[in-house]
């Protein structure tokens, strides 16, 4: 018998989830965040579409590692029965739940009617996710937006719908879909939905935590039973050890430059494993950035870094710089 959501996040004292980040948050990237504290772990979101048609990039964006549990898997889409095949296809890989992306702003995404683009279409909404809960047996979990605009933000009759329709849980990334990742996330409306006395299901919270106390704040003032995090944890998953030691109240320090080196490589030959070791250096550029903020004099070296084509030019270039 599979846990339910609200065991899964009662397995932790104060979970995080790192969000699912399209062409970021792959397996390998994800297992580097896991070691570093993160608890629940979810896929790049994938197209029902694609996926129903049994497209094999599709099919590789469900594999994931034991280590990575409890893990969900991530589908879009706007039909039903292709959401309907797609989650029973996720289900077939033992995630322990089943995701569905209400959030993407994309252009691509939402002309298509799937994404935030519900948002302007309530009842479909319930009525694509009750359909979805009713396909497969794993737990199913909704992440979504405040709504589409600024004079649309229906989240609090969302989440109860979305409860009503048999969602176990809602992530909710506070902006809307005309803001894009503009402005700031406004954490009060996710506070309000939270906050509600009909809704009984875990509101995880997500938008611009970037440091440790922020996750408490907003935990501690908004209510929420878990915050998510997203691009601030690119090239720096040592924000979910930081999180993980202020909530036993310990400061945690920043990595050594040995540790940043040891986790880009670790990230850069698992990477290699699932899809070559041409792409994992060529998609390991946008990360370097990240990875060695802060270091005294380190831009020469990350030049040198996004040249390089194999894993040992980046660790020869690596073992180069000294902080002193
Ligand atoms: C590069 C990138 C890719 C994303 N891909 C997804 C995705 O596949 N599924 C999803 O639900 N959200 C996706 N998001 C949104 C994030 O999960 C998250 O909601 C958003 O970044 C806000 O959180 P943050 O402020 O902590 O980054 C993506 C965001 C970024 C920046």
């Amino acid at each position: 018998m599979e846990n339910s959501i609200q065991q899964i996040l009662a397995s932790f004292d104060f979970p995080v989830y790192l969000a699912p980040m399209e062409g970021v948050t792959d397996r390998s990237f994800r297992l580097v965040c896991k070691e570093m504290g993160a608890d629940v772990l979810v896929s790049e979101f994938i197209s029902s579409d694609a996926l129903s048609r049994e497209v094999d990039k599709s099919l590789k964006k469900m594999c994931f590692d034991e280590r990575e549990r409890p893990f969900g898997i991530q589908i879009f889409g706007h039909d039903e029965q292709s959401l309907v095949t797609a989650a029973r296809m996720a289900e077939t890989a033992s995630p322990d739940f089943i995701d569905i992306n209400w959030g993407c702003p994309v252009k691509k995404v939402v002309n298509k009617g799937a994404g935030s683009a519900i948002l302007q279409d309530l009842p479909k909404m319930s009525r694509l996710t009750a359909a979805v809960v009713n396909a497969v047996h794993l737990p199913v979990t909704v992440k979504t937006r405040l709504g589409w605009d600024s004079s649309n933000k229906p989240i609090v009759e969302v989440a109860e719908r979305m409860q009503d329709a048999g969602a176990q849980a809602i992530a909710i990334h506070g902006r809307t879909r005309a803001q894009m990742y503009g402005g700031e996330a406004d954490w009060s409306l996710i506070g309000k939905a939270k906050a509600n006395p009909r809704l009984k299901i875990p509101v995880i919270g997500n938008g611009d935590i970037d440091d440790a106390a922020k996750a408490l704040q907003c935990r501690d003032r908004y209510g929420v039973d878990a915050v998510m995090v997203g691009r601030a944890a690119i090239g720096n998953p040592w924000l979910f050890r930081q999180i993980k030691g202020l909530v036993r109240g310990q400061e945690i320090a920043l990595p050594t430059y040995e540790e940043r080196v040891r986790t880009v490589l670790q990230q850069l030959r698992a990477a290699a494993s699932e899809k070559g070791e041409r792409r994992a250096v060529l998609e390991m550029r946008t990360q370097y950035a990240g990875y060695f903020k802060g270091l005294y004099n380190f831009k020469p070296v990350r030049m040198r870094l996004v040249q390089a084509g194999t894993i040992a030019e980046c660790e020869d270039i690596l073992s180069s710089y000294s902080e002193f």
